[in-house]
């Protein structure tokens, strides 16, 4: 096994972009850690597709115009912030730095920036809500349905107690994807990091495999997973608003709106889940074309420069989410590596919109891409 490095005490001058953070990253895991975290399932097509579908959409410049009022302010389910972009829920900080989401948190509230915290994290949800209570950021929380429905209806009390403002109930994993890279690499959480949020649960009763039986279907493992009752159920049990994340499909995006979702998230889980989906930028039009102005869409997977954060919405996000790359920024230097991440897209969002000539997220539509 290799042994990882110690976090950066200073942020070298080569870092210039957001993709620079990745191999200072990797050499601050394990080999286990690291599959885990940058690792997607299967031949990982779809986390590659994130990337490169970005790369498919030409901007369209626009010069000379007047820029003098220009801002990056966004508004959503009555919240605001200084710019669009969020951290997305990820699970197991400590994995990548000791301080894990404590750091990622810190780094969000100093950057104006929204984060989502996962049913997964290493750190009490509480101590994160005292890190962001003092500047009054608006914290979201990502809620995995558990098989025991007592505890989820608990731990939704416990995030509103808190003072979360936000419910983000993911719905594209009630299976792990195929995660070959981890189960080569032997990923298993090292002692003394684990899902602290969730002590406490009932185990389900477990079925006993049989020789010949259905691998996934005899495993009784379905059978406690989140059908759309849930989501309904979620939402007229609890007074915050809930998004609703790992939507690709119009289809889907309208029974989340039947089901009262107060907003959606279009993504492939960063290629994590299903491989062989497209990238979630090309799912994010039609999408938003079938939810329309009813309530705010947001858009993660691939996510790397501020150039995308300007596509995503001109083709109608509201809002993104970044995974990988902030936690990149947090094995590299915690806190101040996120700060740099966020920072280093913000810019390059300013920049980007003073080219194509829009002074606001709301003048960045379809007009600002081109069309041959
Ligand atoms: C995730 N993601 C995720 N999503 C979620 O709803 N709950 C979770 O606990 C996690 N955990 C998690 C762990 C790791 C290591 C990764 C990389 C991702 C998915 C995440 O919120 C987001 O959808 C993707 O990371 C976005 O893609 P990019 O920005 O990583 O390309
Ligand atoms: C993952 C789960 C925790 O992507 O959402 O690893």
């Amino acid at each position: 096994m290799n042994k990882p490095l110690p976090p950066l005490a200073q942020i070298p001058p080569q870092i210039a972009a957001a993709a620079d953070y990745e191999p200072y990253a990797r050499q601050r895991m394990t080999d286990a850690a690291w599959a885990y975290l940058n690792g997607a399932s299967a031949d990982e097509q779809t986390c590659a597709e994130n990337r490169a579908a970005f790369g498919r959409i030409r901007l369209r410049q626009r010069v000379m115009a007047d820029m003098r009022q220009a801002h990056t302010r966004v508004e959503m389910l009555g919240q605001a912030w200084e710019h669009p972009i969020m951290l997305a829920p990820v699970a197991y900080q400590k994995l990548a730095h000791e301080q894990g989401e404590q750091a990622s948190c810190l780094a969000a509230c100093a950057m104006g920036a929204g984060m989502v915290v996962s049913t997964q994290a290493s750190v009490p949800l509480e101590a994160l809500s005292d890190v962001a209570a003092p500047v009054k950021a608006p914290l979201w929380f990502q809620l995995y349905i558990q098989p025991d429905r007592e505890f989820t209806r608990a731990l939704v009390r416990r995030v509103e107690e808190a003072g979360y403002r936000a419910l983000v109930l993911t719905v594209d994993a009630p299976v792990n994807g195929v995660r070959n890279r981890e189960q080569r690499a032997g990923f298993v959480l090292p002692p003394g990091i684990e899902a602290v949020n969730l002590q406490g649960m009932k185990p389900v009763a477990a079925h006993t495999a049989q020789a010949g039986a259905s691998p996934l279907f005899g495993s009784g493992l379905l059978e406690h997973a989140p059908r759309w009752a849930d989501l309904r159920w979620l939402a007229e049990s609890t007074r915050l608003p809930v998004l609703v994340k790992g939507v690709m499909d119009p289809d889907d995006a309208r029974l989340a709106l039947e089901h009262g979702a107060a907003g959606i998230i279009v993504s492939n889980h960063g290629g994590r889940t299903l491989d062989g989906l497209p990238a979630s930028i090309e799912a994010l039009p039609h999408v938003a074309q079938a939810v329309g102005d009813r309530v705010p869409v947001l858009l993660d997977g691939g996510i790397r420069r501020g150039t995308d954060v300007f596509k995503a919405l001109a083709l109608g996000a509201r809002a993104v989410l970044i995974g990988r790359p902030y936690v990149y920024g947090l094995a590299a230097a915690g806190a101040a590596g996120v700060v740099h991440v966020l920072h280093m897209l913000r810019t390059e969002l300013e920049i980007a919109m003073a080219l194509a000539g829009t002074p606001t997220l709301a003048d960045i539509d379809r007009s600002a891409l081109w069309h041959m």
